[in-house]
């Protein structure tokens, strides 16, 4: 550089870039392996991991493969689980009875995950769909997704739950007034402790595909979930949702699908003084596998980057299936 060109700033911003060492020392947010919560698909059979085509590097485990799973989170410093069962179609009713069976996959391995670890928190799905012979959330009558007896069958799933051992609900089924009701019935039946993280802003997303492959859920299901998720345009909408669950008695809300909405994570983060949560959905995760697997992203940043910016947007923790992964990584990079 030339006299000429010395501009005498008081302000250089690129001061504080110079280095890893002083990048880091300023650094915003940072994301550890505590932020995590692994969403695990579940199967029956004995150590089994099947792959689901649309989720490269993600598996549906048996019980006892799912238990490896749980040590090797323990093991990485992930905090939390999340369990999803592809339940056999055999099992799928209008009824959806098999939802609150105390011995169904996902109860099973409850028991089996809190029995082997039981440092690790494990969380639920609350919504019928998985058992659902036509693929709804809730129950369908004419047609028609009917909230309160929905409600009823959710409670009962919720309390075969939290009978099985679960720290975290999650009541993924965006019917009205379920959380009151299962906060009540969790009062009433003495599992005061079991936490509800209830997925409050969850919108109609087509990002959720390969999850309902991963359960089973895309033949089955007859028509779309608009009656009850939200519209993508909504973002007050959001705000109310979240205030209402807060009052019903959820300790902690999540924003769904994350990225395409994390303007509503900031939202929610600034106007309610709760943990808040965004679920990093399964297409979310498939388009970045798929772009990594085609040489056209470097796949190990991107998850690092997007998951970073939960944090950053104000989120306490993030659902991803990169959740192994990422706490792999971040350990290696420190
Ligand atoms: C079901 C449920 C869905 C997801 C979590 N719970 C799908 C849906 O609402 O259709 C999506 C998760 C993902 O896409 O990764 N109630």
């Amino acid at each position: 550089m030339t006299e000429d060109h010395a501009l005498h700033l008081r302000h250089r911003p690129r001061r504080l870039r110079r280095s890893a060492a002083i990048r880091a020392l300023v650094c915003e947010a940072r994301l550890t392996a505590a932020d995590l919560i692994w969403p695990i698909f579940l199967r029956d059979g004995e150590n089994l991991a099947e792959p689901v085509p649309s989720m490269p590097g993600v598996n549906r485990l048996s019980i006892d493969r799912a238990v490896d799973a749980a040590r090797e989170a323990a093991g990485l410093g992930i905090p939390a689980m999340c369990l999803f069962p592809y339940t056999d179609p055999k099992l799928k009713t209008d009824a959806c009875e098999e939802a609150w069976n105390p011995d169904n996959l996902s109860n099973q391995a409850i028991r089996a995950i809190k029995a082997a670890v039981p440092d690790i928190a494990v969380m639920t799905d609350v919504a019928l769909d998985p058992y659902n012979a036509n693929g709804h959330d809730g129950i369908v009558r004419g047609g028609i997704v009917v909230n309160d007896e929905s409600v009823a069958a959710l409670v009962r799933m919720a309390l075969a739950q939290a009978e099985a051992g679960a720290d975290i609900l999650g009541p993924s089924d965006m019917m009205d007034g379920r959380i009151g009701q299962m906060r009540d019935a969790l009062e009433a039946t003495g599992h005061t402790d079991v936490a509800i993280m209830s997925y409050a802003a969850k919108y109609a997303s087509a990002y959720y595909g390969p999850f309902r492959d991963a359960v089973g859920a895309s033949g089955a299901l007859k028509g779309d979930k608009k009656t009850y998720q939200m519209d993508p345009g909504n973002g007050a909408e959001a705000l109310a949702m979240i205030a209402r669950d807060l009052d019903e008695g959820a300790d902690m809300v999540m924003v769904k699908p994350g990225l395409p909405y994390l303007d509503i994570c900031r939202r929610v983060h600034e106007t309610f003084q709760v943990p808040t949560f965004a679920y990093q959905v399964s297409g979310e995760y498939a388009m970045i596998e798929a772009a990594a697997a085609n040489g056209w992203i470097d796949g190990e940043k991107i998850m690092i980057e997007s998951l970073t910016s939960f944090k950053r947007a104000g989120c306490a923790g993030i659902l991803t299936y990169f959740a192994p992964r990422a706490a792999r990584l971040l350990a290696e990079t420190g």
